[in-house]
């Protein structure tokens, strides 16, 4: 009986030790230094919209109807672990865009990357929406973006978004919860970012476009939108742009892959879990777009089901008396325009 419970105990311990001591020896990236804005960043456009708070760690960004407003990272980089917290305007906010992302759009006219989060503002009543996207070497005419509900109302408090980015993936995470892996496949070539980029975050009027694709417009009564920054985590590899040699790069700085950055086992559930309650729209699904799923989409069968469902005509089995339709592709070249300064 003894032996039971001892073989019992080990077989116990054996299990909590999988499931709790090897998750963590992925290196969670969230605990990286938090640095004042002018440390980092430099406003950008519409300087009378941009207040820095006295503790210098705090920056709004507001869009009038004179402008909207936007600061850049001083350095580009070259892979690394890129973090905010937001809090974005609140009440009606249709046809305002908060963007969060990393670009080198003015660097490479024809062949720049670009990783995106951008929150789509939304009528009186009805939540932000939150999408995100990956362009590589120029690959503009081939979307990737995904949206998301969220399970919190972002307008009321802040909250954590990052971009992790290495050479073999991109995640993005909403406070500690990965919502979005995407692993570099040999089939995405060029369209995985490997070149350096500065980090922006910008807001502006993409009335056009934002909600409802442009049915509801940024209404200035309700002017001035504010959105707040703050925690800025700026972790990577800065790079310089004359020559692209790597500086700042000390070893335990350095975001390389030999240090398993990475989703955890555990966090792979959170994901999973959120993308399953929240996703609204993945390229990896539309049936309408893509005829066959680009290779690297991995297809989840309960996904699939659940998009088809919520949108039996994008996800479905593209109908075809819908298949001329004016669809996302147009809407998301006006979005990469707009959020290419
Ligand atoms: C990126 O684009 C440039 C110009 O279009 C091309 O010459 C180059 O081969 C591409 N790089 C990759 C990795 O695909
Ligand atoms: C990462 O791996 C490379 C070779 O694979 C090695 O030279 C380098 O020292 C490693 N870096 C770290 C931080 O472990």
């Amino acid at each position: 009986m003894r032996k039971v419970y001892t073989r019992l105990f080990f077989f116990m311990f054996l299990f909590c030790f999988l499931l709790f001591i090897v998750p963590s020896c992925s290196v969670s990236p969230q605990n990286f230094p938090i640095i004042p804005f002018d440390e980092g960043y430099t406003p950008l456009f519409g300087d009378h919209n941009l207040i820095i708070h006295s503790d210098s760690k705090t920056v709004h960004l507001s869009l009038d109807e004179s402008s909207g407003s936007g600061f850049a990272s001083h350095d580009l980089y070259l892979h690394g672990y890129f973090s905010a917290s937001i809090k974005l305007p609140y009440d009606y906010t249709a046809g305002v865009v908060v963007a969060f992302y990393l670009s080198n759009g003015d660097m490479y006219e024809k062949n720049h990357d670009e990783i995106d989060f951008e929150f789509l503002g939304n009528i009186r009543g009805k939540d932000w929406r939150v999408q995100t996207n990956v362009y590589g070497n120029g690959s503009t005419n081939i979307g990737r973006e995904e949206r998301y509900g969220l399970w919190f109302d972002p307008a009321q408090d802040f909250h954590q978004y990052s971009i992790l980015w290495t050479d073999s993936k991109i995640i993005f995470y909403v406070d500690d919860v990965p919502i979005r892996e995407l692993k570099r496949t040999e089939s995405m070539k060029g369209d995985f970012p490997s070149k350096p980029m500065t980090l922006y975050a910008t807001i502006w009027d993409a009335s056009n476009w934002a909600t409802n694709g442009g049915k509801y417009k940024v209404n200035y009564k309700y002017a001035p939108y504010v959105a707040e920054f703050t925690d800025f985590v700026l972790h990577g590899c800065s790079v310089n742009p004359i020559d692209h040699v790597t500086t700042n790069c000390d070893n335990t700085a350095q975001i390389s892959d030999n240090v398993s950055f990475g989703v955890t086992p555990l966090e792979k559930i959170k994901m999973e879990n959120f993308r399953l309650k929240h996703m609204t729209y993945s390229y990896c699904y539309d049936r309408i777009r893509y005829k066959v799923p680009l290779p690297e989409c991995v297809i989840n069968p309960q996904q699939d089901e659940r998009l088809r469902k919520f949108d039996p005509v994008t996800f479905g089995n593209g109908r075809r008396h819908r298949r001329g339709k004016r669809h996302h592709r147009g809407k998301d070249n006006q979005a990469e325009d707009a959020a290419s300064f």
